[in-house]
């Protein structure tokens, strides 16, 4: 199987890996990718913006595949415009892709499928947005309806910062709020069936502690030694299944990954927000854990085929990634920087994120930098590897955190963040 993934992330290079063990994959294709992902596969420079020119390389390199890693080709058509020209693709619609891509949508998705989400108001004018916040109350939740690349979601028990947020974009969602640690669970789906991955944890916030400004993440682990069991089942007929069906329903059929991120709450679990694609750093986490054969998996989802799959199967190992970023992410990331030390990781698996060469040295050209998983029979084990690792890449000006997986490898201390 030729495969063609679309991204240049630290997802994308940990796809990149898991398809690479697929024994079906004849060639792996990058688009754009990243200097990490082309020590392990064909990288080609081109706009994955112009959904014209993506769907000309899959033609020209004959691909069976195309797996789209992030959501801004999502919601601009890309896998129609594949599809159209007749190539299997894992990705959803632009259309399925408003899960992601507007926060209403997905509020009107769950409530006609019955999913257990949040209370909230979809909110137009100021007078609108006020009565919201009362209704709710303390700590406000306001989110922007559009993508809003990890800046359109305010929670604060400040009214008039609530306010100023809300007013910032034409359309807002206010919701109350959930209490509950946080879980990401991700179905793999075909439009009809759909199969459940393994929880993940990821920690937004930049500082220990969780203090700090909202990231794009910093860091994750899987399993969760401290989630109910029935987790996986419960999010699969409450959550993805119904989610799956309403799609169907409503004839825009959700053919890629389903990003479910839940609160588990005294009441029970509650979707916070649907993603549209793999997460980030999630993905780092499960796919190393993943035994199932990825290519064919991706192909059997892309081609209607998933009913036939068997069911996923998992490594025992525990995975914890902690994210490197420059100086100043998340407000105002420095790059431009040297990186040096990764050959002297032995132990992990570095996976590239905003990386680039400069006449053949290794330079940070974004926020999130690396991302360094390690794997072992525990949580603690596989804990100490990432960071034995990560301690040894040098970059100057560069954090990271210190307690990625900290709560959850200490028995005492599970069930927190
Ligand atoms: N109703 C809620 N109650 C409590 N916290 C919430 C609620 N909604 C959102 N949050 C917090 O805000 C974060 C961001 O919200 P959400 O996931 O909807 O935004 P997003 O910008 O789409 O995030 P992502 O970048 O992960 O896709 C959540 O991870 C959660 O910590
Ligand atoms: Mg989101």
């Amino acid at each position: 199987m030729k495969v063609l993934l679309i991204g240049s992330g630290g997802r994308e290079h940990a796809l990149a890996q898991a398809l690479n063990r697929d024994p079906q994959l004849e060639e792996l294709h990058v688009a754009p990718g990243n200097p990490g992902i082309a020590e392990i596969a064909l990288c080609h420079l081109i706009d994955t913006d112009d959904n014209h020119v993506v769907v000309a390389l899959a033609q020209k390199l004959e691909i069976d595949l195309v797996v789209i890693g992030p959501e801004k080709p999502l919601v601009n058509g890309l896998a129609d415009a594949l599809r159209k020209a007749n190539i299997a693709v894992f990705g959803p619609s632009a259309a399925a892709a408003q899960l992601e891509g507007s926060k209403d949508f997905a509020k009107q998705v769950m409530h006609d499928a019955g999913v257990p989400t949040a209370r909230s108001f979809t909110c137009t004018t100021k007078s609108e947005m006020e009565a919201a916040l009362s209704t709710f109350g303390s700590p406000y939740v306001v989110k922007h309806d559009g993508l809003a690349a990890g800046k359109g979601v305010v929670v604060t028990d400040d009214r008039t910062l609530a306010l100023d947020h809300a007013f910032l974009s034409p359309r807002v969602v206010i919701e109350e709020f959930l209490d509950g640690p946080e879980v990401s669970l991700f179905g793999i789906s075909d439009g009809t069936t759909v199969l459940a991955m393994q929880p993940a944890q990821d920690f937004k916030r930049a500082f220990d502690g969780d203090l700090g400004p909202n990231t794009g993440g910093m860091g994750a682990y899987s399993p969760l030694p401290w989630a109910p069991r029935n987790i996986v089942a419960e999010t699969l007929t409450k959550v993805l299944q119904p989610t799956i069906a309403e799609m169907k329903a409503r004839n825009t059929p959700f053919v890629g990954l389903l990003y479910a991120g839940l609160a588990l709450t005294k009441n029970g679990i509650r979707v916070i927000e649907f993603n549209a694609r793999f997460g980030d750093p999630e993905t780092q986490v499960l796919l190393p854990r993943l035994k199932t054969p990825l290519a064919a998996l991706l192909y059997q989802a892309a081609t209607g085929n998933l009913k036939d799959a068997p069911v996923l199967e998992w490594f025992d190992d525990c995975a914890v990634t902690v994210v490197l970023a420059s100086q100043g992410y998340p407000t105002a990331p420095k790059t431009g920087e040297v990186i040096t030390g990764i050959s002297a990781v032995t132990d992990a698996s570095v996976f590239h994120a905003g990386t680039v060469l400069k006449d053949g040295v290794l330079h940070s050209s974004g926020g999130r930098v690396l991302t360094v998983t390690g794997i072992g029979a525990s949580l603690a084990e596989a804990r100490s590897k990432a960071y034995e690792s990560i301690s040894k890449i040098r970059l100057r000006g560069s954090h990271y955190r210190s307690d990625i997986a900290l709560a959850a490898s200490t028995p005492s201390k599970i069930g927190e963040n």
